[in-house]
């Protein structure tokens, strides 16, 4: 394995230093490191060094929808997004429900050598609402999973969630909750409230969320178990995650980079890159989102990376499939919405995109600090950069980024993997 000595970087955008790279693990932090005999070299003036990310909520469709995306398109995204290891949803087909599909899931990623590809593990088996998987089978696999999640539709049975909570507790596992009460959501389009009564769409309420959260808060609290919530959407979730951790509740949450920034008013253009699951919310939503992201209420940021394939997107706004891509554009929305907002410095982007998702997900060498001694994995972002996004020239199979022709600040340079480049001059190596 090569060392590589990292020139001028800016650890959190504090002081610029150098990092020596060697065997997997920094090796040395210091101004002015002499490059080893055969190291490589990167001159990183300007540039902001943080842990590699850690996303907790990817789509990455293999198996069953490898036209939208595969395991490897998917990775490639991610580390062309600073990330270097990423949660993959359950929701494939066949369903990630046996140690078999999740194991394979977990070569699949390890073949494709760009990220850590962490298996989530569906919670009720095929996703169907009324027996448990096998979530025994998975823990114990190759994939180790810890994370378990029937995402894309909510463990709605209180008490298969309950039995859920009980069941993970034993390897310390988490059920990652995606909140939504689906007798209230039944044909809902968009966020219910004023641009939906507006553009006659049938509406999701916010208390199709809250009320799943609450009463999860407080099945988790009862059984001493470890909740996650996913893609947090609105104001009031924030209230009662706050009040869940007041009372010490064992919960986590997360909110992804297109609900601190697109408002439901998008709808109006009835173009389908705008559905998503939850919905987008309101200017009032999206502050209570970021102000809780800020004071720790919400915990991390998760993209919610959800590929789909042209015919599922580009159709009349009813017909379409919700969701966004993401990987790419999580860490410039962040330091949009957030840094460039005055909410947090670039240590708090870093305990929100690697630190916090790293703890919640049971990785023990990602979200590390940048230290002597720790592993190898960071990103280099330019934050002076600013960049047209541009759907073409996405490493993703599919092109339904909600932000195509914007400007986003900040680009990612270079992404380290225990040492080894993943990307280098914002390119993926394989
Ligand atoms: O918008 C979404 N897309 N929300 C989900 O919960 C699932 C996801 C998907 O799988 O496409
Ligand atoms: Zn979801």
């Amino acid at each position: 394995m090569t060392a590589w000595l990292i020139r001028g970087a800016a650890p959190y955008c504090s002081e610029p230093t150098d990092l020596l790279l060697r065997d997997g693990v920094i090796a040395e932090v210091g101004r002015g490191l002499a490059a080893p005999r055969g190291a490589h070299r990167l001159d990183a003036a300007g540039l902001v060094a943080l842990p590699g990310l850690v996303d907790l909520h990817t789509h990455l469709r293999e198996p069953g929808r490898e036209d939208a995306e595969t395991v490897e398109t998917g990775s490639r995204a991610a580390a062309l997004g600073g990330y270097t290891a990423v949660h993959a949803m359950a929701n494939t087909d066949p369903v990630a429900d046996t140690a078999g599909v999740v194991e394979q899931v977990w070569r699949l990623g390890r073949e494709a050598g760009l990220v850590d590809v962490r298996p989530v593990g569906a919670v009720t088996a095929g996703l169907a609402g009324e027996r448990l998987a096998e979530l025994g089978a998975m823990a114990d696999s190759a994939a180790c999973v810890r994370v378990f999640s029937d995402d894309g539709r909510c463990v709605a049975d209180a008490a298969l969630m309950r039995r859920a909570l009980e069941y993970v507790k034993a390897f310390d596992g988490v059920v990652a909750q995606h909140a939504e009460e689906p007798r209230l959501t039944a044909g809902a389009q968009m966020n219910e409230g004023a641009v939906a009564a507006r553009l006659g769409l049938a509406g999701w309420p916010a208390a199709a969320e809250e009320a799943v959260i609450a009463r999860d808060v407080l099945l988790a609290g009862h059984v001493g178990s470890r909740l996650h919530v996913c893609h947090v959407s609105t104001a009031g979730s924030v209230e009662i995650l706050r009040w869940a951790k007041t009372k010490g509740t064992r919960v986590t949450a997360e909110v992804t980079p297109h609900h601190l920034l697109l408002t439901d008013e998008l709808a109006e253009t009835y173009d389908p890159v705008y559905k998503v699951n939850p919905p987008l919310r309101t200017a009032e939503d999206i502050a209570a989102l970021r102000a809780g992201l800020a004071d720790g209420t919400i915990d991390a940021v998760a993209t919610d990376h959800a590929p789909h394939a042209l015919e599922d997107k580009e159709t009349e706004w009813g017909a379409a499939r919700p969701g966004m891509l993401g990987l790419e554009t999580a860490l410039s929305v962040a330091v949009l919405t957030l840094v460039e907002s005055g909410l947090m410095d670039w240590r708090g982007v870093a305990d929100r995109m690697s630190v916090r998702p790293a703890r919640i997900g049971g990785l023990v060498d990602a979200g590390r600090d940048l230290t002597e001694g720790e592993p190898a994995s960071l990103v280099l972002v330019d934050p002076a950069a600013r960049w047209p996004v541009d759907p073409a020239a996405s490493a993703s199979r599919s092109r339904n980024t909600p932000y195509a022709g914007r400007e986003l600040p900040a680009r990612v340079v270079a992404t380290f993997r225990r040492g080894e480049p993943t990307v280098l001059d914002g390119k993926a190596l394989r």
